[in-house]
């Protein structure tokens, strides 16, 4: 069911994209309207717009580089990679999370171009914004392979940690996230609660969680079982439709809550039993 569920979409984007190169086929140029905001200048949010000559191949990010470049060199932007890969372009586009190098001007179907900063993250100007906030959640659930043994110095026979394929399966679409933030800037529960970790945090804590390198417990951390954790998503989905490389932290966080009921059910079963044989020795 799922498979023809894919084709349909498939079918659905195809065409779409179709539709789009033929209203783009009358069109050599778009209108890039795009945010500016500078507190430290003064300059109060209001948006600049620029006619910018296109192709079919151009994308926002070369939009906004060709307004930089012959319009106006003060636009504030943030790329690096231009492929997809370093997660430092994102910003709303025509209202949604995309990264600007990723997205062709032709899926869009629309003479004018809105770029917009981020939701969710604190403003620094223009198209840029702070990711301080987002980093440190990040960092809040140690994402990294936490295991003693992994220390070699004094254990040459311990080359390599064996994983079947089928293990790797389960942690590997969490380990494609570039950080590029866009599944926070769309999270509902962030929008709300800065003390939420976000679906960036949550599916990288499921993705060492389901690493069977990994003998570091993240279900009983503070940061996650919290009342501003896990248990604050309602499973909007909107992170997992904007992530741009196919990480599904929606599915990622119910996968850490299965973790984690079975982990408590576990830490009470070994409750009962240390106090029953308590009780045991005492009678
Ligand atoms: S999960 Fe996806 S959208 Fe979120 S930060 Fe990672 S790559 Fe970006
Ligand atoms: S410039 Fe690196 S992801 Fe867009």
């Amino acid at each position: 069911m799922s498979g023809i569920i894919k084709k349909i979409s498939m079918l659905r984007t195809g065409s779409k994209l179709e539709r789009s190169k033929k209203s783009l086929r009358a069109r050599s140029s778009i209108v890039l309207r795009v945010y500016r905001a500078n507190k430290a200048i003064g300059d109060s949010a209001h948006y600049d717009t620029f006619d910018v000559p296109i192709q079919r191949w151009t994308t926002v990010l070369d939009a906004l580089l060709y307004a930089k470049s012959y319009k106006d060199t003060s636009i504030g932007i943030r790329y690096s990679c231009r492929m997809a890969s370093c997660g430092s372009c994102g910003m709303k586009i025509n209202g949604i999370p995309r990264l600007a190098c990723y997205t062709n001007v032709s899926e869009l179907e629309s003479g004018v171009i809105s770029c917009e900063p981020l939701t969710n993250f604190p403003l620094i100007r223009d198209l840029v914004t702070d990711f301080h906030q987002f980093f440190s959640h990040h960092k809040s659930v140690r994402p990294y392979i936490i295991n003693q043994n992994a220390d070699l110095r004094d254990r040459k026979e311990l080359s390599e940690f064996i994983q079947s394929p089928r293990e790797v399966d389960e942690y590997l679409q969490s380990s494609y996230c570039i950080k590029c933030g866009l599944c926070y800037s769309a999270c509902p529960t962030v929008a709300t609660d800065t003390k939420f970790p976000g679906p960036q945090a949550l599916a990288q804590a499921y993705r060492y969680s389901a690493d069977t390198r990994d003998t570091g417990s993240r279900e009983d951390m503070k940061t996650i079982d919290d009342k501003h954790g896990i248990w604050r998503c309602h499973f909007a989905g909107s992170c997992s439709s904007v992530c741009p490389k196919g990480v599904d932290p929606a599915l990622g966080i119910q996968l850490l809550r299965g973790h984690m009921m079975s982990f408590s059910k576990h830490n009470k079963k070994i409750a009962e039993l240390k106090h029953h044989s308590h009780g045991n020795q005492t009678t």
